[in-house]
C-alpha cells in the first residue's frame, strides 16, 4: 500500500466512524467542558460588578431574587438548553437594566455560573450564538 492509499483509506475509516461522533457533539450537554476557566473569571469580574448585588457574590440569591447555583438552581433548568437559559439572562437581567448586557459578556457571566456549579471547564471557550447554545443541554447530573 503506498503512503497515498493508506491515506485515503484512513480517512475513509474516519469518515464512517465520524457519524455517530458528530450525532454525539449534537447532543452535548454542560458535563462537556463547553467555556473556559479564563472565560469564567472575566465572567466573575462581571458578575460581581452587575449581579452580585442582586443574587449575592456566592449566587445563592436573596429575598426574591433566586439563587444562581445549588440544588434548587440546577432542577429549575435541568432538562432545557443552554441557550434557554442564557436568553433569559440576555432578555430580563440585569432585572434594574435589561438587555443592558452584550451577548459576549453574557457568555462569560454564564461561564462563571457554570464553573460555580461545578460542571467542568474545557479548551474552547462558550460561544454566544442561540443556535450554537441550543444545541447544549442544561443537565443537572452527570449521565453514567
Ligand atoms: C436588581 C436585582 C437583580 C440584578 C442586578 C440581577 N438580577 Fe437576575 N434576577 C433578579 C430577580 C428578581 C429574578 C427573578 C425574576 C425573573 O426571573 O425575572 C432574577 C432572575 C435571574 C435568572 C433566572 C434564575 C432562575 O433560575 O430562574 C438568571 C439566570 C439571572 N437572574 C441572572 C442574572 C445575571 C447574569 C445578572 C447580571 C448580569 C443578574 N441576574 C442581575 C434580580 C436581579
Amino acid at each position: 500500500m503506498t503512503a497515498k492509499t493508506a491515506v485515503a483509506v484512513m480517512c475513509m475509516v474516519a469518515g464512517i466512524t465520524a457519524i455517530p461522533a458528530a450525532r454525539a457533539q449534537a447532543e452535548r450537554s454542560v458535563w462537556d467542558g463547553i467555556y473556559t476557566a479564563a472565560q469564567a473569571q472575566r465572567g466573575q469580574a462581571l458578575y460581581t460588578k452587575h449581579c452580585a448585588s442582586c443574587h449575592r457574590e456566592n449566587l445563592e440569591g436573596h429575598g426574591t431574587t433566586p439563587s444562581l447555583a445549588g440544588s434548587e438552581f440546577l432542577a429549575r433548568w435541568d432538562g432545557q438548553t443552554v441557550d434557554d437559559l442564557f436568553e433569559k439572562m440576555q432578555e430580563s437581567m440585569p432585572a434594574d437594566h435589561p438587555g443592558s448586557m452584550s451577548r459576549e459578556r453574557n457568555a462569560a457571566i454564564l461561564a462563571f455560573i457554570l464553573g460555580f456549579n461545578e460542571f467542568p471547564a474545557g479548551a474552547a471557550e462558550l460561544r454566544n450564538e442561540s443556535e450554537w447554545l441550543a444545541k447544549i443541554r442544561f443537565q443537572a447530573a452527570k449521565s453514567k
